[in-house]
């Protein structure tokens, strides 16, 4: 089937459009139009099943709109910027490594922009108009902004995560201090992708639905649940390019793996994928390269799916993000963002603190002077062992800056009896493009039977559940077709009705949208109470009663297949 088939069927059936058409449209950007939008919405529940539902992480909702500081601390800033180059002839401005990808039909490049330079002039790369290039800069992802009339500078968020970061100290309190937990958000993102040109897969503007699983360190190794996913194969792609198929177990014990949490995740991502339509065989996960991971990330597996029109394509990034951002906001915002961990026993250990000497604060700073002693009496241990050494030390009081020396305070060593110890806790991330899902969903869903196209969307994503049909437009018919038609409403399913054009007609529109079910109300229904259900995917019918199809169509669209429905009618007496 050609494959701009799935786009004419997306955007003439009501899917999806170019956002800002009338006005020639603006790469990047996509409106999900009628269909697309409900679809978008059921993949986003059903990511809910699996994150907030199963995994008891709850969910946040935090602004697209940060202030400079988050993306400072969080070294996007700094870091996040994807390697571009110019034409020095036609002033085309390419991404580099995709260019070059292209260009040589290499895969994975490293991003690196003294690597792409080097392979520009050894292998004589120019661009399409045969001009030459320019040199290889990087160019930051970050759409900026400046909040309120003072001009204060803020970014679009690249990524829902940090929202969820920033909050940790509430979250801490909220999970009653116990780690490991979970909390989630599904908003947009937003990159100033260099040359989006790939559809749904590089947008300017797009949905992530991101969990943040806080763990202790020291107790990443073994996930609590493991057991439900150790058996669950999974096709890996490690930095070494072999491809092994392995069970989760094993992927850790043969260390490719660096834990069960990241393969516990990696599981559960690719049950979501099936769940949602993509099949088990066009799923794998590849490693990131050293030099393609992301500047806060220790390891990082991409879920990536085959696709018919674009090849393996990531739609889902699972990292260990380490205590890198954790910490990053505890040391830009000085505020604490740390766990307890309780020790099995307590321990008594010879500690160092600082001690205020009063009566040269008291003089000297007067008012001000039991705050000082306050913020000194928080320092940690390392202040004081930085005390002893440099015989100064920096307090803040009040958002300003005190500096105290050896007059100021003394060095007292103290046995401590400890019952535990404070930690920053490591970040597992699952970050799914919902977008890029979406496409793939369709592409794997689009079928074609005798000569007219399927779209075999599962019951669960399906934006329409079911259609229903009088046979022919009498009002008899009509009448009992259209409260069949309220009663599937009223059981929580859109649904749509059509009277119109012959019954082959109907049917082939709806398959077209992927509408699983199919009711067609006849001459027979008149008789005994019963109608058609249409099976979209075999075109098989049964009969049943009117009163109970609604309910069979909800039963099926929560999972029972439609061999069982079969089975179940051929067992009823
Ligand atoms: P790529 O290498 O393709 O640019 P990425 O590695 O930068 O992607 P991540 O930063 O890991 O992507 O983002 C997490 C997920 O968000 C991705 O797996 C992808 O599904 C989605 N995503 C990222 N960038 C885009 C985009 N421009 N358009 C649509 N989805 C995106
Ligand atoms: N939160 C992962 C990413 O968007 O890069």
């Amino acid at each position: 089937m050609p494959q701009d088939v799935l786009q004419d069927i997306l955007v003439r059936r009501g899917f999806l459009c170019p956002s800002y058409e009338v006005y020639g449209g603006v790469s990047g950007f996509y409106d999900y139009a009628p269909l697309g939008g409900m679809l978008k919405r059921n993949i986003e529940n059903l990511w809910r099943r699996f994150f907030v539902v199963e995994e008891g992480f709850f969910e946040v909702d935090t602004p697209t709109i940060a202030p400079e500081q988050v993306f400072v601390a969080s070294g996007h800033v700094e870091n996040f910027a994807d390697p571009v180059v110019s034409c020095r002839k036609c002033g085309t401005t390419y991404r580099a490594d995709h260019f070059l990808q292209e260009k040589l039909g290499a895969e994975n490049l490293s991003p690196e922009p003294e690597v792409l330079q080097r392979l520009i002039e050894e292998r004589g790369v120019r661009c399409n108009c045969g001009g030459e290039l320019g040199e290889v800069r990087r160019s930051s992802l970050m759409f900026s902004t400046t909040i309120g009339a003072g001009g204060r500078r803020g970014y679009l968020r690249p990524e829902t995560a940090q929202g969820m970061f920033v909050m940790f100290p509430r979250l801490y309190s909220f999970y009653r201090k116990k780690l490991p937990f979970g909390v989630v958000q599904i908003g947009r993102a937003y990159r100033n992708e260099i040359s989006p040109r790939q559809g749904l897969l590089r947008l300017r503007e797009f949905t992530q639905a991101e969990a943040e699983i806080f763990v202790d360190p020291e107790e990443k190794r073994v996930h609590p649940g493991f057991g439900r996913y150790a058996g669950e194969r999974l096709r890996l792609v490690p930095r070494s390019g072999e491809v092994l198929e392995l069970s989760a177990k094993e992927a850790v014990e043969r260390g490719i793996l660096p834990h069960e949490f990241l393969a516990y995740y990696m599981a559960h991502t690719r049950r979501f994928l099936m769940e949602v339509g993509i099949p088990g065989e066009r799923i794998r996960f590849r490693q990131h390269l050293k030099d393609e991971m992301a500047h806060y990330a220790e390891d990082c597996w991409d879920a990536e799916v085959l696709t018919k029109r674009y090849g393996w394509v990531e739609v889902v990034g699972i990292a260990d993000r380490t205590d890198y951002d954790l910490r990053a906001h505890e040391s830009l915002s000085g505020v604490e963002m740390r766990a307890f961990r309780q020790f099995r026993e307590a321990v008594t250990k010879r500690v160092m603190r600082l001690v205020p000497n009063m009566q040269v604060l008291g003089p000297e700073f007067r008012g001000l002077a039991p705050r000082i002693a306050e913020a000194v009496e928080k320092l940690p241990e390392e202040a004081a062992e930085e005390f002893e050494r440099t015989g100064r030390v920096e307090v803040d009081v009040e958002g300003e800056k005190v500096v105290l020396g050896e007059r100021h305070l003394r060095v007292e060593r103290v046995e401590l009896r400890q019952t535990g110890e404070k930690f920053t806790p490591h970040v597992i991330e699952p970050s799914f493009g919902i977008d890029r899902i979406l496409y793939a969903v369709l592409e794997c869903a689009l079928a074609e039977r005798e000569g007219k196209r399927v779209l075999r969307l599962r019951p669960q994503v399906a934006p329409v559940k079911a259609a229903v049909f009088p046979l022919v437009s009498r009002e008899e018919l009509e009448e009992v077709a259209l409260e069949v038609f309220r009663e599937i409403k009223s059981q929580g399913m859109p649904a749509v009705y059509d009277a119109s054009d012959s019954i082959g007609r109907r049917y082939a529109r709806v398959d077209e949208i992927g509408v699983p079910f199919a009711v067609t109300v006849d001459f027979e229904s008149l008789e005994n109470g019963t109608v058609t259900l249409r099976h979209r995917d075999t075109a098989e019918q049964v009969r049943v009663g009117a009163k109970e199809v609604p309910g069979l169509i909800r039963r099926l669209c929560e999972g029972m297949s439609w061999d069982e429905l079969r089975e179940k009618l051929a067992a009823a007496p």
